[in-house]
């Protein structure tokens, strides 16, 4: 799947986070979990499918967060549910450009870096 330059929106300055933390973001109504890992950033549904806790505050450990309410983990890159099966979440393309990290809302393929 490709995406256009167009489809890409600020969210954040890049030096807002540094390496192995997180946030959340907000986009159009919607809330992403935002994570620098070793300088590269990524995005993931901020809400947690167990009960809904945001996922962009879970503690970053070895590339997975783990939610902040249970502990459930998730791959920081793919949104890959690493507690149940069936419970992955999406994640989203970024790219850096002028020191603003950019999301793109359209999500990736299932379980793609
Ligand atoms: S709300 Fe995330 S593990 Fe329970």
């Amino acid at each position: 799947m490709s995406t256009t330059t167009e489809s890409y929106f600020p969210v954040a300055a890049a030096d807002s986070l540094s390496p192995g933390e997180g946030r959340t973001v907000f986009l159009r109504g919607r809330e992403y979990a935002l994570f620098n890992l070793d300088g590269v950033f990524h995005a993931i549904d901020n809400e947690c499918p167990h009960r809904g806790a945001p996922l962009g505050a879970g503690n970053l450990e070895n590339g997975k967060v783990h939610c902040p309410l249970h502990g459930w983990a998730f791959d920081a890159r793919t949104g890959a549910c690493a507690t149940r099966l069936g419970c992955d979440v999406k994640s989203y393309p970024t790219k850096i450009e002028d020191g603003e990290v950019f999301l793109c809302p359209q999500p990736k393929p299932t379980n793609t870096p």
